[in-house]
């Protein structure tokens, strides 16, 4: 099934803006963002945009960092989740020193040269063309400016009280889909893109580029917003009817994670494990031309209109 708006909608029910998914999924990893956050060492008084800023669940944390002097745009696509953004600053304590703009990431609406650290978080999965997206985004930075991207990774994704045989196929079916789903008419995901992310940069022409991973490990009893979290993950993995997995497995999947008996969530000998990544990249480049990203932007432009 071929899907009106390729940018916004996740066609497994989880439009990418779906706010109340996007907020218990932050909720529930709190701890890690807010050691990722810490362990960016951001420069007191610098500018940041955060792009792809969804409904600004990273933003406050980026303001408390750089602090009054600093500044911070964020930027999306999509104006309801801009306007949620918004909403969520009014009346805060940052709120004077955070702005949003509609734009693409591509097409940054600030000046080239301007920024001191663009941070994007869990847009990446997104990006067909992440080399290209990233070299863009380049223009944008200050030279020497960072380009920070993080993202998760479900190769790294384990459930311990699950049968390992079932999860390999499930894992692999969807890895497998996401490969080949774009000739289906679905929107573009990877999903495995964590790992990928530093190699990325580096052909971006990001240099000194780091990555860091955070390891999230729950175990029984999970919070409430963590339990939500892996119920529609686990839903996730298996929607679309995956063509690679054979529908017993489906089924035997979904009753793991569904309230009732079965369900492995409720297990003293539940553990899930699965691993962000963060990586960095300094930006020293002029770039000769820009022909090459307007091209990219202007399918882009189409695709949006
Ligand atoms: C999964 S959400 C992440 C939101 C937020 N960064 C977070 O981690 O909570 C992805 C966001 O990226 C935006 N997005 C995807 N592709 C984009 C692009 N090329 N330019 C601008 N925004 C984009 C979507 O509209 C969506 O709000």
């Amino acid at each position: 099934m071929a899907v009106n708006d390729p940018l916004h909608v996740n066609e497994s029910g989880l439009p990418l803006n779906a706010i109340e998914w996007l907020e218990t999924h932050h909720r529930s990893k709190m701890p890690e963002r807010e050691q990722m956050i810490r362990d960016i060492s951001f420069k007191h008084g610098s500018y940041i945009v955060d792009a792809g800023c969804g409904p600004g669940l990273w933003t406050p944390l980026l303001a408390r960092a750089i602090g009054y002097q600093g500044r911070v745009l964020g930027v999306d696509v999509s104006p309801e989740a801009l306007v949620t953004a918004y909403k969520r600053m009014h009346g805060q304590r940052y709120e004077r020193i955070v702005k949003y703009k509609r734009g693409l990431l591509e097409q940054l609406p600030v000046p080239y040269d301007s920024v001191d650290l663009i941070f994007s978080a869990n847009v990446s999965q997104y990006l067909p063309e992440p080399v290209t997206t990233f070299a863009s985004m380049g223009r944008y930075l200050v030279p020497g400016g960072r380009l920070v991207i993080k993202d998760i990774d479900f190769g790294t994704m384990r459930f311990h009280n699950i049968d390992t045989a079932l999860q390999a196929r499930v894992f692999q079916a969807r890895e497998r889909w996401e490969q080949v789903r774009v000739d289906a008419g679905y929107s573009f995901e990877d999903s495995w893109v964590g790992s990928k992310l530093a190699s990325y940069m580096r052909s971006a022409g990001f240099e000194e580029v780091q990555e860091k991973s955070y390891r999230i490990v729950r175990n029984f009893p999970l919070s409430q917003d963590f339990r939500f979290y892996l119920q529609g993950i686990a839903e996730w993995f298996v929607s679309e009817d995956p063509p690679l997995l054979h529908p017993e497995d489906r089924n035997h999947w979904l009753q793991y994670f569904e309230d009732g008996e079965q369900c492995v969530l409720d297990k003293h000998n539940f553990t899930s494990e699965e691993t962000e990544y963060v990586v960095t990249g300094v930006w020293n480049r002029t770039l000769p031309t820009v022909r090459h990203f307007d091209m990219y932007f202007n399918t882009l432009k189409e695709v949006l209109v």
